[in-house]
């Protein structure tokens, strides 16, 4: 079958066969399409007759040439060069694509079938494979569905905030695009630098014996490693796995952030027909980049976030060191909130949500004068009414915090009653944000739970029959049937 390909730079770039004839043109419905303004729109095309194969200009304005001769119809010859705007084709009677798929970028040294992509050697090639005239629909949806995985993974960390989900999502959106029988997400340990497995697909596939030449060559190199006749490559060798599962194709590249290799992704085929392209080895050598940076940054996020936890926590406690007994009532809060959440089994933003505003929910207490503060009796009704300020002046404080106005307000409204009664705003019902209806069950239970200047504490089940009493007209009933479900299984119990 005759074969035309581009030349980029001297070399050839991609090949594709041409059947009866091939038109060329800058517009999408010619066959080879060749977006350069020096083409015109329909510019030539190439038809067999007989036997031979015939290039026609069709009233080009920059013209057609074959070995450097502007031509308007000309018989071509194996090997003969077409010049069309800046793009250089080269006629071939017979060449075979197939045939150079695994000849490239090795080198004697390495075992027949073997491919290896350093960072440097990665380029997003198969982006030219739009101009093959034998390009499908198929083709064209398959090349979609990896640019939009690639897009996915690049921005997975807005979606995942916890390293479990992040690396699952990962997993699949590898199964999604590469065909294999397994599939590995191995993650070194930051400390002692040893691979483990964190995910694999399918659930049930063992711990695999994935060779340790080829995880050197990724961890140590910072290298993809594709192998398409493991049963013959010398790397493989001590893998058991590779004879006893006849594993006959095998992909492994890093999890790269910037210069750190935080871990291998890892796939086998037992498939002879389905072995591992070159383009399936750039394909997952780029999630291998986008996810690696996603892991890092997801990373750098938790770090960041557990810093600042503790930085509040910090602050909290040092703000209630000086008052015997409301010492530890935040932390307090904050454990109780978290434990009904997981007992509510609540999303992980709304329970990292309610945990942080526990913390915080008295921080408008700085506010308050000391001597206030600091009454060991009951408050008059004007000591009452400055009291009755702190949860507005914690939201004026958080709200200046950029990233904390979701805090600020479930803080403002700690305070607030189901019946409308409360404070600051005097908000109904469920126009009260959920974490705040939540966080003012838990407050108060803590507060009849220990010990007052003006009352000793109550036990669990005289607070519980308080909260029960003021359900409907202080408290979300919902809320309170929820809390005293989790009291009762223990999970509330410190
Ligand atoms: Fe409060």
């Amino acid at each position: 079958m005759d074969r035309i390909s581009l030349l980029t730079n001297g070399d050839q770039s991609f090949s594709f066969r041409i059947g009866e004839s091939l038109s060329i043109g800058r517009e999408e419905d010619n066959d080879l399409q060749v977006p350069d303004p020096k083409v015109s729109r329909y510019h030539c095309v190439l038809e067999r007759e007989g036997n031979r194969m015939f290039i026609r200009d069709l009233g080009s304005s920059n013209g057609t040439f074959v070995n450097g001769e502007r031509v308007s119809q000309k018989a071509l010859s194996g090997g003969d060069t077409i010049q069309i705007g800046e793009s250089t084709l080269t006629y071939e009677r017979t060449l075979d694509i197939n045939t150079r798929q695994f000849d490239e970028g090795t080198d004697g040294s390495r075992p027949h079938g073997m491919t290896v992509i350093g960072k440097n050697d990665f380029r997003m090639e198969h982006l030219t494979d739009l101009y093959r005239a034998d390009f499908t629909r198929r083709d064209f949806r398959r090349m979609l569905e990896r640019l939009s995985t690639l897009f996915e993974i690049g921005n997975i960390i807005n979606v995942y905030r916890n390293s479990e989900s992040l690396l699952e999502a990962i997993l699949q959106r590898i199964i999604r695009v590469i065909q294999a029988d397994r599939y590995f997400l191995l993650i070194r340990d930051e400390k002692d630098g040893t691979l483990h497995i964190a995910t694999r697909y399918p659930e049930q596939v063992g711990d695999t014996e994935i060779s340790s030449t080829v995880l050197k060559t990724v961890l140590e190199e910072g290298k993809s490693v594709l192998s398409t006749d493991t049963l013959h490559d010398n790397r493989f060798l001590e893998a058991k796995s590779i004879i006893t599962q006849s594993i006959k194709s095998v992909m492994s590249v890093p999890l790269r952030s910037h210069e750190k290799i935080l871990g291998v992704i890892h796939v086998d085929s037992r498939d002879p027909t389905s072995l591992f392209s070159r383009d399936d080895l750039k394909l997952l050598t780029a999630i291998g980049i986008n996810s690696g940076v996603a892991i890092e940054n997801l990373r750098l996020y938790e770090d960041l976030k557990r810093l600042f936890r503790s930085t509040v926590k910090s602050l909290v406690a040092a703000l209630e060191a000086n008052d015997p007994y409301t010492g530890g009532h935040s932390e307090r809060v904050a454990e109780y909130a978290l434990r009904l959440s997981e007992c509510l089994e609540l999303s992980k933003d709304i329970t990292e949500r309610i945990e942080l505003a526990a913390y915080l929910h008295d921080i408008g207490k700085i506010g308050i004068p000391k001597e206030v503060l600091n009454k060991p009796g009951r408050f008059n009704d004007q000591e009452a009414s400055i009291m009755r300020r702190h949860p507005a002046i914690g939201h004026d404080i958080l709200s200046n915090v950029s990233g904390m106005e979701t805090i600020a307000k479930i803080v403002r409204h700690h305070h607030e009653k189901f019946d409308g009664t409360g404070y600051p705003d005097g908000m109904k019902g469920e126009d009260i944000p959920f974490e705040s209806r939540l966080l003012c069950v838990i407050d108060v239970f803590d507060a009849l739970t220990t010990d007052r200047p003006y009352r000793k504490r109550l036990s669990h089940e005289e607070a519980i029959k308080i909260i029960t009493s003021l359900t409907g007209s202080h408290f979300d009933p919902g809320i309170t049937e929820g809390f005293k479900r989790c009291m009762a299984h223990g999970p509330m119990e410190s």
